[in-house]
């Protein structure tokens, strides 16, 4: 189950994978559809490892909109790479049948990252005394034991605001300064390089069955945030009627808690106008540690919630092209 054959090798969708085997699965991707997708290596972690993400779309010649898609930001939320992985298959099934993503993948490019916290991510596979880790794996000030900032509050965005902590051991730590963090800045200076170009960022995380829109500061409030809202809910729509799944939409402060310094508000604040969290199953049961069972169902509903705003942006930006 949820195997499919990539240049002969089975690749288990419905597992959780470690890096190395996401790291050949990119670089597999990339060979069985050189037409469509490119692997475009943007930054380092602290431990120096690539981050790479997958920019996948018809070569048409023309300037091009585009999605950004990351996952992974925090470590141990397992369910978001994987979601990527799934969401990457997904449109490279579909672009070949279904004319809407044909079109799509003409107009747009997909900017995929399956997993942006690499050390992190890393650090969780090592034993189960590590499996919660969340943050980045940098050292911090000088005089702190405890190592990591939290990637999420470390945003050029009303940093260190609200719903952060100073304290280098919390696992909210925001840095020393914005992009303090080299995966903070690599995604910051990608994604802020072309930022006229991308319609959507979507920034997966796990968990609390949640659509998140910006911002964080409950002092601010987005241009759009009606628009944003309403798409967000018919997102939610999609999402219910794949499994029955709930997913509640809102401003973070007001579904979830206040925070500062989040990709979605630096993106969002940057001019890109679909700006989202998704955060994933489940409530609490499992919370991070979501069984693997649930892997299928998961990303069925957030890759129709998911398509859902993408397929407004690209509308609302191509009609009567
Ligand atoms: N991924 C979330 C974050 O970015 C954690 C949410 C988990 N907590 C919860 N109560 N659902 O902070
Ligand atoms: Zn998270």
């Amino acid at each position: 189950m949820g195997a499919a054959t990539v240049e002969g090798m089975e690749y288990d969708y419905f597992r959780y994978h470690p890096m190395p085997e996401i790291h050949s699965w990119m670089a597999r991707m990339a060979r069985a559809h050189p037409d469509v997708v490119t692997i475009v290596d943007y930054g380092q972690t602290y431990e120096k490892r690539t981050i790479s993400l997958l920019k996948i779309g018809v070569n048409t010649g023309a300037k091009k909109k585009a999605i950004w898609m990351d996952c992974g930001i925090h470590a141990r939320e397992w369910i978001a790479p994987a979601f990527c992985q799934y969401f990457v298959r997904q449109i490279l099934r579909s672009y070949k049948t279904d004319p809407k993503m044909a079109e799509m993948m003409k107009n747009m490019d997909f900017y995929v990252t399956p997993v942006l916290n690499i050390d992190g991510y890393i650090h969780t596979w090592k034993s189960d005394t590590t499996r919660l880790w969340r943050k980045n794996m940098s050292p911090g000030p000088p005089d702190c034991e405890c190592a990591g900032t939290d990637l999420n509050r470390n945003f050029d965005a009303n940093w260190a605001t609200v719903g952060i902590s100073f304290d280098c051991c919390s696992d909210t730590y925001c840095g020393t300064r914005p992009l303090s963090e080299p995966e903070a800045q690599a995604v910051t200076y990608f994604v802020g390089s072309r930022k006229d170009e991308f319609l959507c960022f979507l920034t997966i995380h796990s968990y609390g069955k949640l659509l998140l829109i910006p911002y964080g500061n409950p002092n601010f409030t987005a241009p759009n945030y009606d628009e944003l809202m309403e798409v967000g809910l018919a997102a939610a729509d999609e999402i219910k009627k794949v499994h029955g799944m709930e997913y509640t939409v809102g401003t973070s402060p007001a579904v979830l808690y206040a925070n500062s310094g989040s990709s979605r508000d630096w993106a969002r604040l940057q001019g890109i106008p679909y700006a989202y969290t998704f955060e994933l199953r489940d409530d609490d049961k499992f919370g991070f540690e979501l069984p693997e069972d649930q892997i299928q169902p998961t990303c069925e509903e957030a890759y129709s919630g998911a398509l859902h705003i993408i397929t407004y942006a690209h509308d609302k930006t191509f009609k009567g092209v």
